[in-house]
């Protein structure tokens, strides 16, 4: 199924663009750890200032976050992950065009990408923001945030480490507010801080931001820092 984003222009990732499934095959390890420990390569690699703060936002959408904080923060490389291919391609290309190099765009799962493939403390933050909701009680297993995925963010995150979370959606709420607070020695949580680029009224300023905003529904967020 095509969305029609690049209104019949082709949509070229170029270099802002990376695939999963493009990446070396993980080791025949025993373990996801043991495979992660034997990994040759290192996300921040992928940038041309690999020593720079990381930042990694899952579920980049078409990018729009990504771009609008990365023009403000030169010197801090911003990694979307989105498993969508066409959203992929489009913020890839959107990125390209505008010739950012302090963001790349991922086309995976970012839960896996997590898990499996990124060395422990190397992000200052992870961004989540409008996370698809999976209403139904058998898709919940689908959602973001679980209890195995918060030790992982912790676990990537660098000390005082942050990850953001901002929803429109209540139910979806409930069930992160649920996770956290069982996850209380992992993370302490504080109130949510607008990024420098979001606009007047807005908390973020994503694409799903302003549709929802449109609409005049409210919204959740909180920001939690690694213990
Ligand atoms: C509701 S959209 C929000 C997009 C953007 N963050 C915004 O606020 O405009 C959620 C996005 O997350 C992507 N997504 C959901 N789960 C994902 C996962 N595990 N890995 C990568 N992308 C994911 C979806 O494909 C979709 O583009």
């Amino acid at each position: 199924m095509s969305f029609g984003l690049g209104h019949g222009r082709e949509l070229v990732p170029g270099a802002a663009g990376v695939e999963m499934s493009a990446l070396p095959p993980l080791p025949d390890a025993a373990t996801v750890e043991a495979a992660r420990a034997q990994l040759a390569f290192d996300p921040r690699a992928w940038f041309a200032e690999p020593s720079r703060r990381f930042e990694i936002e899952i579920g980049s959408g078409k990018g729009t976050f990504l771009l609008q904080q990365a023009v403000l923060e030169p010197n801090t490389n911003f990694l979307g992950i989105e498993w969508a291919g066409e959203f992929w391609a489009y913020a890839a290309d959107r990125v390209r065009r505008v010739g950012l190099t302090n963001v790349k765009v991922l086309r995976g799962d970012a839960t896996d990408f997590l898990r499996g493939r990124t060395p422990d403390a190397i992000a200052s933050v992870i961004h989540l923001y409008f996370s698809d909701p999976w209403p139904k009680s058998r898709h919940h297993k689908r959602r973001v945030v679980q209890d195995h995925t918060l030790r992982e963010f912790h676990r990537v995150l660098c000390p005082q480490g942050e990850l953001r979370i901002v929803t429109d959606h209540d139910e979806l709420w409930q069930w992160d507010v649920e996770h956290v607070d069982r996850a209380q020695e992992l993370f302490e949580r504080r109130d949510f801080a607008r990024p420098a680029s979001a606009g007047e009224g807005e908390l973020v300023g994503t694409n799903f931001e302003r549709k929802f905003r449109r609409e005049g529904r409210p919204f959740h967020a909180m920001t939690l820092v690694k213990r």
